[in-house]
């Protein structure tokens, strides 16, 4: 009772001093939920988003209609893609997209990189990487005849760059990672595991799906060459929200996009034989555009820059902490262990905590 006292004690602190949190009214209230755990699977929307799609379909789709595409419509995958490049991701403008799923960009940027490296053999990835990403280079190297090399992670930690560094060397193609570990939390040394890619001479694609839009990226700065991520987990996207993708400038002129589509080529609208792709990052989209999709992501981009992604991260690094504090006051005496890293440093925005008797 005591140890509960105290932690409520705290928690009443933290929300007094908490700078961001007049920000709390800006989302949507849910039914019964006093305090929402799952922001690192579907985040919440923003009051704006609500307002912003219904007056969209009023005024925008519904006012003017097919003159849409052309008013604003089909640049806004590259214009939306700088704007979450420089409040979220490090990236110079003309570097990031939003398209598609994160699992078919995953099948884009792979194959692309796969293909920029002729001769060399190996994809590496780590064990512990999401499903998703797991799959989609089984596939990658099952179609072009790659072997996948795999890095071992920790269970209570991620890819370090020594680890890397003994997995990589040249037969090594492409190294594919998590920057924040979906199970763990745990947050990669981006930069040093990067170099380490480069030395080898390979290329890296880093899934950035648990943290964009909560723990700052410097993807420019890093000398990352692909990069994805979602934007229905802290980018508050909503449910199915298209994903982003980066790809640096020095690989833009000879990506070889594998859905060659006719939103991606130089002049859609001339409908002409053969496929010769946009310039810049414009060739990575295939299709039409998600519009609707994009919307609430705009919304979320405003409030990030408003608020500003430096303090979003001392937020949740408070937040973690707070929560390993109470986990371990209230839970480890009763069996339950903490399978993320104690250093704020090297977690992203969610801890795990694991128990034999807990659903796997
Ligand atoms: C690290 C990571 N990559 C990829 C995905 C999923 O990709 P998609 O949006 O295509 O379902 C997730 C989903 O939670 C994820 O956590």
């Amino acid at each position: 009772m005591m140890k509960l006292d105290k932690l409520l004690t705290t928690a009443r602190e933290l929300d007094a001093g908490d700078p961001l949190g007049h920000f709390r009214n800006r989302f949507l209230e849910a039914d019964g939920v006093v305090s929402y755990l799952d922001g690192n699977s579907l985040g919440r929307p923003l009051r704006a988003t609500a307002e912003h799609l219904q007056g969209f379909v009023r005024g925008q789709w519904g006012g003017r209609l097919i003159r849409g595409w052309d008013e604003q419509w089909l640049e806004l995958p590259e214009r939306l893609g700088d704007e979450l490049g420089a409040v979220a991701l490090g990236a110079a403008a003309g570097q990031c997209i939003v398209a598609d799923s994160t699992t078919v960009l995953l099948y884009k940027l792979g194959r692309a990189a796969v293909a920029a490296r002729p001769g060399r053999s190996e994809i590496v990835l780590d064990a512990d990487n999401f499903p998703t990403d797991r799959y989609v280079m089984e596939g990658i190297a099952q179609e072009c005849g790659l072997t996948l090399r795999w890095v071992a992670a920790d269970y209570d930690g991620g890819v370090t760059p020594e680890a890397v560094a003994a997995a990589v060397g040249p037969q090594t193609a492409l190294a594919v990672f998590s920057h924040v570990a979906y199970r763990s939390g745990f947050l990669a040394d981006a930069a040093a595991v990067t170099a380490v890619v480069h030395d080898a001479g390979g290329l890296v694609l880093w899934d950035l799906c648990h943290s964009a839009g909560v723990v700052p990226a410097e993807l420019d700065a890093w000398g990352v060459d692909y990069a994805v991520g979602c934007s229905y987990k802290y980018l508050n996207g909503g449910p199915g929200a298209p994903a982003w993708a980066y790809v640096a400038h020095r690989h833009q002129e000879d990506f070889a996009q594998p859905i060659q589509g006719w939103l991606g080529s130089s002049d859609p609208f001339g409908m002409a034989q053969g496929y010769v792709p946009a310039p810049g990052i414009r060739r990575l989209v295939s299709g039409t555009p998600p519009v609707l999709g994009m919307l609430p992501i705009q919304d979320m981009v405003s409030l990030l820059a408003e608020a500003g992604l430096d303090a979003v991260r001392a937020k949740s690094v408070a937040l973690t902490e707070y929560a390993l504090t109470a986990v371990e006051a209230l839970l480890v005496p009763r069996g339950v262990v903490v399978a993320s890293p104690r250093p704020a440093e090297r977690r992203g925005s969610h801890i795990t905590i694991d128990h034999p008797s807990f659903k796997p």
